[in-house]
C-alpha cells in the first residue's frame, strides 16, 4: 500500500501537481470523459489546486474553471489552458455570487472535512459537504451537465447516492486506483443532469 502512495505522490511531483489527488480525477476522466473542450467547470474545495489545473488543461483555452475553497488557492493553469478564477469562500455561504451563476457544464467536489479521527463524525460531515455540493450542482449545472463528488462511506452514503439518482440519468460509484484502499472515500459520478 505504501508503495502505491509513494508512486502517486512521486508522480504528482514529477507531473508538477501540488497534490496526488489529481489522479482521482484523471482516472475518472479517462474512463467517463466528464470534462470536454470549452467546458465551464466549478471546482468545490479546490485547494491546493490539482483538480483545477488538470481541468484547465483538459478543457483548453476557451474553457473556464472557477475554484472555491476555504483556503486561498493560488494555482496557475498549464500553458494554453482555460481561464482560472479562484475564490476564497465557504460553500455554505448563501451570499457567494458564483453559486448564483447558472450554466456550468461540470461541477467537481473533492471537498473533505477536517478529519477528527472519529469515523462516524467524519462520515457525517463528509455527507453534509456532498449534499451541499449536490444542491449547488442541481442549481448551477446546465441540462445534461455532470457532477463528480467525493464522499466518505458510511450509513448515510446509500441515501446520498439515491438522492443523486433523482437528478442525473446515470449515476456511478467510483473508487479510483489512486485512492488508498484503506480510505473510505469514494466518488459519486452523476452524468447528464435531467
Ligand atoms: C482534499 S482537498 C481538495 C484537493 C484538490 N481537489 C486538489 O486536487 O488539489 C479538500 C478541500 O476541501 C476544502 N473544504 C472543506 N470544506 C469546505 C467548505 N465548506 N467550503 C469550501 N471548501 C471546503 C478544504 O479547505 C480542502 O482544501
Amino acid at each position: 500500500m505504501k508503495k502505491v502512495q509513494d508512486h502517486y505522490f512521486k508522480k504528482a511531483k514529477k507531473d508538477n501537481y501540488p497534490a496526488r489527488s489529481v489522479y482521482k480525477l484523471e482516472e475518472a476522466q479517462k474512463k467517463f470523459q466528464i470534462l470536454r473542450r470549452n467546458d465551464k467547470v466549478l471546482d468545490l474545495g479546490c485547494h491546493p489546486g490539482s483538480w483545477t489545473k488538470y481541468a484547465a488543461g483538459i478543457i483548453g483555452g476557451k474553457g473556464r474553471v472557477v475554484g472555491i475553497d476555504l483556503q486561498q488557492c493560488r494555482i496557475k493553469g498549464p500553458p494554453g489552458g482555460a481561464e482560472i478564477e479562484l475564490i476564497r469562500g465557504d460553500i455554505f455561504d448563501p451570499q457567494l455570487a458564483v453559486l448564483q451563476e447558472a450554466e456550468f457544464d461540470v461541477v467537481l467536489s473533492d471537498m473533505a472535512p477536517k478529519t477528527s479521527g472519529n469515523k462516524f463524525t467524519d462520515h457525517v460531515k463528509s455527507v453534509e459537504l456532498a449534499r451541499r455540493a449536490l444542491e449547488i450542482a442541481t442549481k448551477v449545472l446546465r441540462k445534461n451537465g455532470h457532477f463528480y463528488c467525493k464522499v466518505f462511506q458510511g450509513e448515510d452514503f446509500p441515501g446520498f447516492v439515491e438522492d443523486t439518482r433523482q437528478f442525473f440519468s446515470k449515476v456511478k460509484v467510483v473508487k479510483p486506483k489512486s485512492s488508498r484502499s484503506e480510505s473510505r472515500e469514494v466518488f459519486v459520478l452523476g452524468m447528464n443532469l435531467v
